[in-house]
């Protein structure tokens, strides 16, 4: 029979407790316990276990499959080489992101490559799936698609249709009837989720599951969902830029090194091969600008790096950044400071890293120090060398630059775009101008030096 149980399940990390508590036994966080009601899913597990003998690996009959390809070039290599049958790939992302638009993509090519597929839209109706379609290349027309948020009746349909690669989009806007609570929450997210996943294995539907993102960045519902899946993927951007990164925080499959490039346009997103082209054919040669030759996962990608150093009125003064992290910011200006007489005292600081791309790495460092140093100075970096100069590093609290991964292919990438002298920490080779502190890294890059404007 079943017997409807009540839980207390915290809406930050997902532990559930018998009892209420103001404090989450779990993370600590505060008022973050909710009660649910939930009917008990296990009455059709036997009342006591029975013994099953364990398989030897080798004996174990593993099939397999040929991974299936959406078409989109970046997707499938950070797939690891297409999306594998039986797979849960959760796609997270900001609203607006373009999560509706890849997965559509996706679908309308694999339906066009003779698949069977099927878009299920907690979140649109029929009418406007169809004219997102519309400007979408491929089949995406062809696509049969399901307006629904009953979760019964999508598992229903996903169990009738049998689809080998089906999209939820998204699996917030599901709801599980024999649930308490709303769509979205806590609970409810977890069921849908995890239904959908013991259907889609036993089924051997490769799932795309959409998430959404909370205002910090993190998928929404419990953390327990990314443990569920097979794949998560992260989709990063700012919505008023062009530009939108694809990467894999966990991967059962593949690497999780890789990132995708992306440009939206009207036909839909556009993989951009040659991104590092894209950023430094935009880069200029005015003071404040420096090009990092980053590594984003295991591919090496030229970007640009701005700042601007402006007297300011206010205190404290600002210190705004796009695309890099703020506490990096704050570190770099007190060792530019300190170590290497560039002081940017009152001044208001801005550094953005032009494209909406967003590089969290320490090997960021060393282009923000020189592009300040360069606004503060009010002269280009390389002074009258022909060629712009390309860096990276990370910076010590010391002064020092210390190394950061893949020297070599940072420097083969700035090298086939034209750049150079790259500036690099000690231990680089290659051809890269070795300094071994930010100090150095100064000289080599601003060759004159007046007095800094803001200090
Ligand atoms: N005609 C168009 N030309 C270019 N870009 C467009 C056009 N129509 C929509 N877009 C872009 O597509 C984006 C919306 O994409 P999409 O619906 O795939 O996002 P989403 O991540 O699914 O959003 P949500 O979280 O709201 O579901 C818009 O932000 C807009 O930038
Ligand atoms: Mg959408």
């Amino acid at each position: 029979m079943a017997r409807p149980t009540t839980v207390f399940v915290c809406s930050a990390c997902g532990t559930e407790s018998a009892k209420w508590h103001g404090q989450c036994p779990g993370c600590g966080a505060w008022n973050t316990l909710a009660e649910e009601a939930r009917a008990d899913t296990r009455r059709s597990a036997p009342a006591a276990g029975r013994a099953v003998k364990p398989v030897r690996l080798a004996d174990v009959r593993a099939e397999r499959h040929a991974r299936l390809s959406t078409g989109i070039g970046e997707l499938d290599r950070i797939l690891g080489g297409g999306v594998v049958p039986g797979s849960i790939v959760l796609i997270g992302g900001s609203p607006g992101i373009g999560k509706s638009t890849l997965t559509s993509m996706a679908l309308g090519n694999l339906q066009g490559a003779g698949k069977r597929t099927l878009y299920v839209s907690g979140e649109e109706s029929a009418a406007q799936i169809r004219l997102r379609a519309e400007r979408l290349p491929g089949a995406a027309l062809e696509v049969p698609t399901l307006a629904e948020t009953d979760l019964d009746t999508v598992l229903a349909t996903l169990d009738a249709e049998r689809p080998e690669v089906c999209v939820i989009d998204s699996v917030q806007t599901l709801h599980a009837a024999d649930l308490t609570g709303a769509a979205g929450s806590v609970g409810q997210v977890r069921e849908v989720a995890d239904r959908i996943t013991r259907l889609a294995k036993a089924r051997d539907i490769a799932v795309l599951l959409v998430g959404h993102v909370t205002k910090e960045g993190a998928l929404a519902g419990p953390r327990v969902l990314e443990h569920l899946v097979d794949c998560v993927l992260q989709f990063e951007g700012e919505r008023e830029r062009t530009y939108r990164t694809l990467r894999a925080l966990k991967n059962r499959f593949g690497s999780t090194n890789d990132v995708g490039v992306f440009e939206m346009r009207q036909g839909g997103l556009v993989e951009v091969e040659d991104a590092s082209a894209r950023f430094v054919g935009e880069a200029t040669r005015a003071p404040g600008s420096a090009v990092l030759a980053a590594m984003e996962g295991s591919r090496p990608l030229l970007v640009e790096v701005q700042a601007l150093v402006s007297p300011s009125e206010l205190v404290p003064p600002r210190r705004v950044c796009n695309g890099i992290d703020r506490n990096r910011l704050a570190l770099v200006l007190a060792v530019l400071g300190r170590h290497a007489g560039v002081s940017v005292g009152s001044a208001d600081v801005f550094v953005n890293v032009a494209g909406g791309v967003r590089v969290d790495e320490p090997g960021a460092d060393l282009a923000v120090a020189l592009a300040v140093a360069s606004a503060a100075r009010g002269l280009p970096l390389g002074g009258d060398s022909p060629k712009p100069v390309a860096c990276f590093g990370e910076v010590g609290l010391t002064g020092e630059l210390r190394s950061v991964g893949h020297p070599d292919r940072r420097l083969a990438e700035a090298r086939k775009f034209g750049l150079g002298p790259v500036i690099a920490p000690a231990g680089s080779e290659g051809g890269a101008t070795e300094v071994p502190t930010l100090r150095a890294a100064l000289r080599a890059a601003l060759p004159q030096q007046p007095r800094a404007r803001a200090a």
